[in-house]
């Protein structure tokens, strides 16, 4: 089981790219994604939509008390932050652990605390770049880029890759 943890969500200032970061999460086989902040039901409602119409059983659930939550969730908490330890020296270490796997990622300033309860602190390259595509990144290596050609089987939609057309199958 591989989940996300998305620190800080802010209703109106953050719809847009937490949402994204869900999306990417899914559609890169994340099986759960916590968020902490702000409880927010219309981007809740907008994953479970996708949800129904292309697959997954993809899972979103509101966190109100983040420390907590970290203290009681038995996985390795991996933290996203270009200050941490190079991904490729670190990824086959990840894929042979056993447990379930946290993924944890800022929005604004993340504090302290992650970084110290982190079992891993991992960098996707050491420059500045986004929630969304640090852990798209992640877990397409942690997956040996099995997310590319996925296709979900509860999906009541099928793409079918075109060169400069949209071609789309109900099921
Ligand atoms: C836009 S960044 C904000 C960083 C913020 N200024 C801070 O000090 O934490 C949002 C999140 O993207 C992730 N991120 C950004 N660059 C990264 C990198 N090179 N490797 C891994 N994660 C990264 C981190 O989880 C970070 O908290």
């Amino acid at each position: 089981m591989i989940s996300i943890l998305r620190l800080g969500h802010r209703i109106h200032r953050d719809i847009r790219v937490t949402t994204h970061l869900a999306l990417t999460a899914r559609a890169f086989l994340a099986d759960n994604f916590y968020y902490t902040g702000q409880s927010d039901s219309s981007f809740e409602n907008s994953i479970e939509k996708i949800n129904q119409k292309w697959g997954s059983l993809f899972r979103v659930r509101y966190i109100p008390d983040y420390k907590n939550f970290l203290k009681e969730i038995k996985a390795l908490k991996i933290h996203l932050t270009m200050y941490g330890e190079l991904l490729p020296n670190k990824i086959e270490e990840i894929r042979n652990c056993k447990n379930d796997i946290l993924i944890m990622v800022g929005g604004q300033k993340v504090p302290p605390y992650i970084y110290q309860i982190a079992d891993l602190n991992i960098s996707v390259t050491t420059q500045p770049i986004s929630e969304i595509s640090s852990v798209a990144i992640f877990l397409n290596e942690f997956f040996k880029g099995k997310p590319l050609t996925h296709e979900f089987k509860n999906s009541k939609n099928k793409v079918i890759p075109q060169q400069k057309s949209k071609k789309v199958i109900k099921r």
